[in-house]
């Protein structure tokens, strides 16, 4: 494992503490940030890692501790939310103290938001950003990279989200809360990305057996919207979410419920690519949304922390970062999810 030191915000909720248990796991030296000092001590006691893990207290409003906490770690990975708070503040501060940065943002606003903001100080301190390198948002960015691989003139990009189970977090029912509030929706069509009011409706997406076709809330707010035209030339991207995912009246009532009962989840992520020269599809289907999404971080923290990140700096999309399929293979090795891409049927 690198020498190199990571810094966790947001370290103490569910993301925060899949994140620093993988790289505790994995030998990495860690600082455990957030608001709340009692808390971080906490976590360090329980990660049982001796001088491997320490502690730093840093609201999001204290630029000078911030600045600290990114000039001393080589890579930050930003768990606390919504980021529509929390994100400003911190992709500045990893921008401007040349500390690489990875987040687990799927709101389209905020990931636009760092792309605009902190394109130049990144790229001007040297420090690699990728915004949103989890479940939602990173994962469908990086399986529509690899399906559309090889596909040219590409009319329309489907990722399509199928969730069962999923129990919401303090920080993820204050996110929902707020995307599915929102009237200035982005989206992306006709080759540009517009925001505005945007009617919410119902879909079928045809997912391949067993799961078959189940109804959908389209669009669903979610940053491949402004990730996957980065990468991949695309005119339209339709993102869309299972209505199971909010079915039970448990996903909103299941703050503080325990990590094992929240790891009960099924999900597939498919993803359909319809070009004029030709189309193809994929899948990604596993239990535990939230370990795969911090497993995804976790892997792309250090591939940048050993120099096996991105070639260029600045701020990157995921399936830019890094290539797709090689990337979603090892996360596939490490237990994440099986990739199914076609032909492999
Ligand atoms: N894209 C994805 O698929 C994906 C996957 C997982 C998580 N996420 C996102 O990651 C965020 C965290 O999710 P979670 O499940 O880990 O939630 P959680 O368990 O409720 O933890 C939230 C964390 O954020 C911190 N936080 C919240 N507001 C803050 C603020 N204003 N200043 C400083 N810290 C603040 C909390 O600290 P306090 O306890 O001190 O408030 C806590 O450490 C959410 O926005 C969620 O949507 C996204």
């Amino acid at each position: 494992m690198t020498k190199s030191l990571f810094a966790i915000y947001g370290s103490y909720g569910h993301t925060g503490r899949l994140v620093a248990t993988e790289l505790r796991d994995r030998g990495a030296e860690l600082i455990l940030v957030g608001r709340n000092p009692e808390a971080l001590r906490t976590l360090a006691v329980e990660l049982d890692a001796g001088d491997q893990v320490r502690t730093r207290t840093a609201s999001v409003d204290d630029a000078a501790a911030l600045r600290e906490v990114m000039t001393a770690a080589d890579v930050v990975i930003q768990c606390a939310g919504p980021f529509a708070v929390t994100g400003a503040p911190l992709a500045t501060a990893a921008a401007e103290a040349g500390c690489h940065y990875i987040d687990h943002a799927l709101e389209p606003h905020h990931v636009k938001g760092v792309f605009d903001s902190a394109q130049a100080a990144a790229q001007r301190t040297g420090t690699v950003m990728v915004p949103s390198l989890s479940f939602y948002g990173g994962l469908g960015d990086l399986l529509a990279g690899a399906v559309a691989d090889g596909i040219a003139d590409i009319d329309r990009i489907v990722v399509a989200y199928a969730v069962n189970g999923w129990r919401l977090t303090t920080g993820a029912k204050n996110t929902a809360t707020h995307l599915f509030a929102e009237t200035e929706r982005l989206t992306f069509s006709d080759g540009t990305l517009h925001a505005g009011y945007v009617e919410p409706r119902n879909a079928v997406f045809p997912f391949p057996p067993p799961l078959g076709p189940r109804t959908m809330i389209a669009p669903f707010p979610s940053s491949e919207v402004v990730t996957l035209p980065r990468h991949v030339p695309v005119r339209n991207v339709d993102l869309m979410l299972s209505t199971s995912a909010f079915e039970a009246k448990e996903a909103f009532e299941s703050e503080h419920i325990g990590a094992a009962d929240r790891a009960a989840t099924d999900f597939t992520i498919a993803v359909q690519v319809i070009g004029e020269g030709g189309s193809a599809a994929g899948q990604l289907t596993g239990q535990d949304l939230w370990r795969a999404g911090a497993l995804a971080s976790v892997e792309g923290a250090v591939r940048i922390a050993e120099g096996r990140g991105p070639a260029k700096t600045g701020v990157i999309a995921p399936g830019e970062a890094f290539s797709a399929e090689p990337f979603l293979r090892e996360l596939e090795r490490q237990g994440a999810f099986t990739l199914t891409l076609r032909g492999e049927e």
